[in-house]
């Protein structure tokens, strides 16, 4: 399975200066380096961490894929057709939430969504939707001519212990219907060292976007053990 770094915070360290440092792009270079097998960003509207001229730095410098997570609005979907990700990720976006809360509800959203995937796709750019483990959310996504989603973990990472084992079903059954439907199955949100492994063990899922855990344990060993230690858990 592979891993996609997500390296929001390195930007959150910089912007909390509003300072040149920790670049970013040193940061995506060295997860590569490690095995990250793909780097993601989000660019929010308010640019609270990732700014424009990393996307178009990473979109030169990232030799595995670049993921640009994003809002469905005519803003982004333009950015995105410029710089030209491998791929897009979109995802629900509340000006006021420290991360994002919950997958796109792509039955209400469905023609935002399917305006913005068609306009990704259209620029060559696989186009992946968030979305929680909600067998309608993932019908939708096929629906709306995504090439894949990116089931939601955080409900299993949040969990009380009684109550994981159902969320663990909840992603595997999604995971299992987005496959039959055609689409690629990543996976993300919360998870962590503890809590990886069996979502690793579910056979659709090929990638896991992964940033808080990994930038949280590369600020106290570094970021080419805090990857590489991650990298090994996706690959037992
Ligand atoms: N996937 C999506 C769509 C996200 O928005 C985030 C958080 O930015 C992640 C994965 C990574 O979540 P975490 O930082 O909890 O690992």
């Amino acid at each position: 399975m592979k891993l996609g770094l997500n390296i929001d915070h390195i930007a959150t360290i910089r912007q909390a200066r509003r300072a040149r440092e920790p670049e970013p792009v040193t940061a995506a270079l060295m997860a590569e380096l490690a095995g990250a097998e793909g780097i993601t960003v989000h660019l929010r509207s308010d640019r609270r961490h990732i700014q424009d001229r990393d996307v178009e730095l990473l979109r030169q410098v990232v030799a595995t894929r670049l993921n640009i997570e994003m809002a469905a609005t005519e803003e982004m979907v333009g950015i995105a057709c410029r710089v030209k990700p491998h791929q897009v990720t979109l995802v629900p976006e509340r000006p006021d939430e420290v991360t994002t809360t919950g997958g796109l509800d792509v039955v209400q959203h469905h023609s935002a969504v399917r305006g913005a995937v068609a306009a990704c796709r259209a620029a060559g750019i696989r186009a992946s939707i968030f979305v929680d483990a909600i067998p309608e959310h993932v019908d939708a996504s096929r629906a709306a001519g995504a090439d894949a989603i990116e089931i939601n973990t955080g409900p299993y990472a949040d969990a009380p212990d009684a109550q994981r084992q159902a969320q663990l079903a909840r992603v595997a059954a999604a995971a299992e219907r987005a496959a039959a439907a055609g689409l690629e199955v990543l996976a993300g949100h919360g998870l962590n060292y503890v809590n990886v492994t069996p979502i690793v063990r579910l056979p659709q899922i090929v990638e896991l976007n992964i940033g808080h855990a990994i930038i949280a344990r590369a600020v106290l060993v570094g970021l080419d053990r805090a990857v590489r230690e991650m990298v090994g858990l996706l690959k037992t």
